[in-house]
């Protein structure tokens, strides 16, 4: 039987999950934003060869985290939450399931339509996904592209959302994603 604050709070493995992943996704946009203002050339290959491989990272922590997940529920949400703000974080929450999932795919399948391997930090390459194919590529590309628009868009707003809860509801729900902080604070 959990404690009352267990319940309230994720665990340590949801809080590793959560930031490390987070973090990933921040050095994937820095990595893909460097490597696109430069030409052609070994600098922006290399670039490109680690987010790959930090976004096959983030497609295997993703597997990990939803199959933990599914054994282990997050804590209840506030009760002082509307309806309309749990189906917004449940929204919110679903959708960067899915985008954890649909950003690496999508890169993956990209590098497989034009025959680039993937390689994952030198260690091993990833089988290719689909055959050549250049519709399906551009198709990928911009599929890629404009997932990352959406991904960047769901960020921004749960961002805000955690810290209006913080200072403004002052309820605790920023503080049990956080590590090294204790009880709820009201
Ligand atoms: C969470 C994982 C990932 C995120 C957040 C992410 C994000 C991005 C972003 C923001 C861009 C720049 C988009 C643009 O301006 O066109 C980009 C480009 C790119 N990504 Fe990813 N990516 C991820 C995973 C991957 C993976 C796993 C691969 C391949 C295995 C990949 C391959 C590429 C390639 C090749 C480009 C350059 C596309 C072009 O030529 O315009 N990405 N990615
Ligand atoms: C792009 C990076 C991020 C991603 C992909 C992400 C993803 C997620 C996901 C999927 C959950 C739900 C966890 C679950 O129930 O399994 C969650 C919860 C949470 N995230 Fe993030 N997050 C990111 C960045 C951040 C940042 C920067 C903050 C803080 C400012 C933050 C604060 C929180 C909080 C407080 C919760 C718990 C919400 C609740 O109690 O229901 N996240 N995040």
């Amino acid at each position: 039987m959990p404690n009352q604050s267990s319940r309230e709070r994720y665990t340590a493995v949801a809080q590793t999950f959560h930031w490390v992943i987070a973090a990933l996704i921040v050095v994937q946009f820095v990595l893909a934003n460097l490597e696109g203002d430069l030409p052609i050339g070994a600098h922006k290959l290399a670039l490109l060869a680690r987010h790959k491989s930090f976004g096959m990272t983030v497609l295997m922590l993703a597997i990990l985290r939803l199959l933990w997940r599914l054994k282990n529920p997050p804590p209840p949400l506030p009760s002082g939450m509307s309806a309309l703000e749990r189906t917004l974080a449940r929204a919110t929450h679903i959708a960067f399931y899915v985008l954890l999932f649909a950003m690496p795919l999508t890169g993956w399948m990209m590098s497989s339509a034009k025959n680039y391997s993937v390689s994952w930090f030198g260690f091993f390459t990833w089988p290719n996904l689909i055959g050549k194919n250049e519709g399906a590529f551009e198709l990928l590309r911009t599929t890629h592209h404009v997932l990352s628009y959406i991904l960047f868009a769901i960020a921004v707003l749960h961002v805000l959302a955690a810290l209006k809860h913080h200072f403004w509801n002052k309820d605790g729900v920023l503080l049990r994603m956080l590590p090294f902080t204790k009880e709820k604070r009201s």
